[in-house]
């Protein structure tokens, strides 16, 4: 496997885990419902930790253009942007992990989960324009991300709530609520961010860029006509069989998304 792919199947791990995990922490502050299981919690924290490693370590190591050596390491962590934005995103991973396996739970860790998704802007096609423009595109990423992740992991975790028949109704309202908000933050934030990147609010198919990304948009549109059936005709009491199944179909497609999206972020856009 070329090492082009590997990046993108670690980006995918690492993007993939944090976003659940996030979603799953909050879900209990606005559903107030219990989410995943700690166990569950638990490999999210140190799956974003060990992907994230390594896919940033990978990273480091592509830009070496000589042998690695301890002065390398500290210059690129401390003097370039990379470097930075590494350790930012990194230390927001450790400590996630951290609090989480301890039990961590409520506000304070989510803030924390929140400020770890968010940083994920620090990467990619999101750092390429300077001046206003660069803090719209690094706002629109984070919107886009923090959105996925709060739709993700809540839609996970209702899975879980659905299954206990007492919890069920209420909990489907909160989420729904909640729901309209993160649909909106990744639509608007994902428009906006393709807009500032290739100039145009549709991607065009000339390059695997554009191919990639129009295949994200497609499976993205089949995910918002999911939700928007779910919540019109499968959200009914009664239809409680049919939730459960169009949920784990949307979470086919989500992980379908997040892998096209970490690998149209290896590809050039106007490549
Ligand atoms: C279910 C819906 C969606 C989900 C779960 C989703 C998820 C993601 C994720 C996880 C990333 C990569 C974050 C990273 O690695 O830093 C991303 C990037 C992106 N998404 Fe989405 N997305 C969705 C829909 C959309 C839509 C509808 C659009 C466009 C209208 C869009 C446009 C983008 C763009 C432009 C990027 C940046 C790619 C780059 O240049 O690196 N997304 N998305």
């Amino acid at each position: 496997m070329s090492i082009d792919l590997w990046a993108a199947l670690l980006r995918f791990t690492h993007v993939g885990a944090s976003l659940f995990l996030l979603g799953a922490l909050a879900f209990p502050l606005y559903a107030r419902a219990p989410s995943l299981t700690r166990r569950s919690i638990n490999a999210l924290g140190l799956t974003a930790l060990g992907a994230g490693g390594a896919w940033i370590g990978g990273m480091a190591l592509g830009l070496a253009t000589d042998t690695p050596s301890v002065e390398w390491l500290r210059a690129l962590l401390f003097t370039t942007e990379f470097g930075r934005a590494w350790l930012l995103h990194f230390g927001l991973t450790a400590l996630l992990a951290v609090l989480v396996l301890c039990g961590g739970r409520g506000l304070p860790v989510v803030v924390v989960a929140a400020a770890q998704t968010a940083s994920l802007a620090l990467f990619g096609h999101s750092v390429v324009l300077d001046g206003w423009q660069g803090g719209v595109l690094m706002a629109a990423h984070a919107a886009h991300v923090l959105g996925a992740g709060v739709w993700m992991g809540g839609a996970l975790s209702l899975l879980v709530v659905l299954g206990k028949a007492d919890l069920g109704d209420e909990v489907v309202r909160r989420f729904s609520r909640v729901g309209y908000v993160a649909v909106a933050a990744v639509a608007s934030g994902g428009a906006l961010n393709l807009r500032l990147v290739v100039d145009a609010w549709l991607p065009g198919v000339g390059n695997t860029y554009g191919a990639l990304m129009t295949a994200k948009v497609a499976l993205a549109a089949t995910i918002f006509a999911l939700a928007a059936f779910n919540r019109l005709f499968a959200s009914k009491p009664e239809r409680r069989k049919l939730l459960l199944g169009t949920i784990v179909v949307e979470h086919l497609l989500f992980l379908g998304v997040v892998l096209l999206a970490a690998l149209v972020s290896a590809q050039a856009p106007h490549g």
